[in-house]
């Protein structure tokens, strides 16, 4: 039992807020020795996202002490030709202080190159000698981290590919290492749920679960690995996290680009398989899970398998997918999603979606999810609200100034991130008005330093055999059971494609949708 003086002790405790310094101190284990294999070296994944987290890794020190890279895709190029290709993307997406540091010069004497058509048997084969020939002359600790950051359909021949030329059983390990083969797998993950089993079926075979990594980096993110501490390490949230306070939940992830030079991968993708199928679900999972197990290693994704399969079958009412038409961000004139390169002038691609979702289970049964996402909106955003319900008497209604809002729990995910509560306080002066105000918390003001790129932890993780935050093939095909009705109806030609302005947020509404606000809300 908690004494007066407990009580008094507590009170003359500072403050303790982590300085930037113990932060940054932060490690995990230093993983193995290992040789990543990048398929798909050349493409735009492996420019923006993978280059910048590699030579971030090396400039702070968290790679192995023994490292080293082999990009591979069609092209010819000669090693020095990737190294040159290697420095380039760092100095456009990265940090350009690595370029200089003794750290980042050690890591490009280790970048290979090697040109494949993966689909060709004899070039698998040769890539493989490759392989081979690099572990002679450098103590990679026989470990290979293969990365697919190809386009989705070459997915199955690589996995396969590797599985041919024997690449996962290659001799075991020496004196310094473990001898692991792993795989990280992009996203999307096949294109519906029959071929997110086949892919799975073609991992379970050539390399098993335990080495396969499905990524999906918002996992990665910082304010998103905070939902969950912000729900299971307070006490306070919990009480009020069910149908009993919650009215309904919105999760948006907007962004202000457009498809930057992606239309072709985008038009045999779309907005619901490129973000809705996995980023949107993710989220979405971690807001509505019960609390794991404690001590089980699997109980955070056994817990998000529960929330997706008690998710209520969708249907295409459930659902609007829009397409941007030419309009303003920022002030300046955009092109319309029909107008970018690669795009069919009759392009039926959705670049927004929709989706109201309910999850039939007792903590959430009749609360409404709006779930939306879409490229050219006004600014990019990731956030999930949740709306409270109003009190259940409004002691204030015979005043003449406006009824205040429910109270709101706003997660900021990106930008500006942090968490605000919203609720109402008097206004000060004669009358008893009632104002809106937040408390709010910033992750920047509150700890000092930027957030670490999600592709640095999750390759870390993936290089210490960490799975966490990967996704587990039944919460893959899972998600795409959930959308399957929608592309099934889609394909049978019941798409109703609303066009919305470049900057705008968005179609309107369904007459039978979400009220006004749940879907214009900001
Ligand atoms: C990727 C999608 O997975 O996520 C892109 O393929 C999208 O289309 C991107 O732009 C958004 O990621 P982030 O981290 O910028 O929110």
């Amino acid at each position: 039992m908690s004494t007066v003086n407990q009580v008094v002790d507590r009170q003359a405790e500072p403050l303790c807020q982590p300085t930037p310094h113990d932060i940054g101190e932060q490690r995990g284990p230093r993983p193995e020795p290992c040789l990543m294999v990048i398929f798909g070296a050349t493409g735009d994944l492996t420019a923006r996202k993978l280059v910048p987290a590699i030579s971030k890794l090396a400039q702070l020190d968290q790679l192995p002490d023994e490292f080293a890279v082999l990009g591979c895709s069609r092209g010819r190029r000669s090693d020095e030709e990737f190294r040159d290709y290697f420095r380039e993307a760092v100095a456009e997406f990265g940090d350009k202080t690595a370029l200089d540091d003794p750290k980042f010069r050690r890591l490009a004497g280790r970048l290979f190159y090697e040109p494949a058509d993966v689909s060709v048997l004899d070039e698998m084969h040769r890539l493989a000698r490759r392989i081979e020939q690099l572990h002679k002359d450098y103590p990679l600790g026989n470990n290979v981290l293969f990365y697919l950051a190809t386009p989705p359909q070459q997915f199955l021949p690589i996995i396969r590919g590797i599985g041919e030329v024997g690449l996962t059983n290659r001799p075991r390990a020496s004196a310094r290492g473990s001898g692991w083969a792993r795989i990280i797998v992009e996203k999307p993950f096949g294109t519906d749920l029959a071929s997110a089993h086949e892919l799975n079926e073609a991992l379970r075979s050539v390399f098993g679960e335990a080495n396969s990594f499905r990524i999906d980096h918002y996992l990665g993110k910082e304010t998103v690995q905070n939902v969950m501490v912000m729900r299971f390490a307070n006490s306070i949230f919990e009480l009020m996290w069910n149908r009993e306070h919650i009215e309904h939940v919105q999760i948006t992830v907007a962004e202000s680009i457009g498809v930057e030079g992606r239309g072709k991968f985008f038009e045999q993708t779309g907005l619901l398989r490129d973000v809705a199928q996995n980023h949107l679900m993710q989220l979405l999972t971690l807001v509505a899970m019960e609390p794991p197990a404690v001590g089980t290693p699997d109980g955070t994704r056994d817990e998000k398998i529960k929330v997706l399969r008690s998710l209520r079958p969708l249907t295409v009412e459930d659902v609007v997918a829009g397409q941007y038409a030419a309009g303003e961000i920022d002030g300046k004139p955009v092109p319309g999603y029909r107008e970018e390169p690669d795009v069919a002038a009759n392009s039926q691609t959705e670049t927004f979606l929709a989706v109201r979702a309910f999850i039939d289970n007792w903590r959430w049964a009749g609360v409404p999810f709006y779930l939306r996402c879409g490229k050219r909106l006004p600014r990019k955003l990731t956030e999930i609200a949740v709306q409270f319900q109003h009190p259940p008497v409004n002691l204030f209604r015979s005043l003449d100034c406006p009824v205040h809002p429910a109270n709101r729990l706003i997660i900021r995910i990106q930008p500006d991130e942090g968490i605000a509560l919203e609720f109402g306080a008097k206004a000060p002066g004669p009358r008893l008005c009632i104002e809106p105000v937040s408390m709010d918390f910033r992750y920047r003001g509150t700890f000092g330093q930027p957030l670490a790129d999600a592709y640095q932890r999750l390759l870390l993780d993936v290089m210490i055999g960490n799975s966490s935050l990967f996704l587990r093939y039944d919460a893959v095909e899972s998600a795409w059971a959930y959308f399957q009705p929608v592309l099934d109806a889609w394909k049978a030609g019941q798409k109703r494609l609303a066009l919305y302005r470049a900057g705008t947020w968005g179609p309107n509404p369904p007459a039978s949708g979400a009220s006004e606000s749940s879907w214009r809300d900001e």
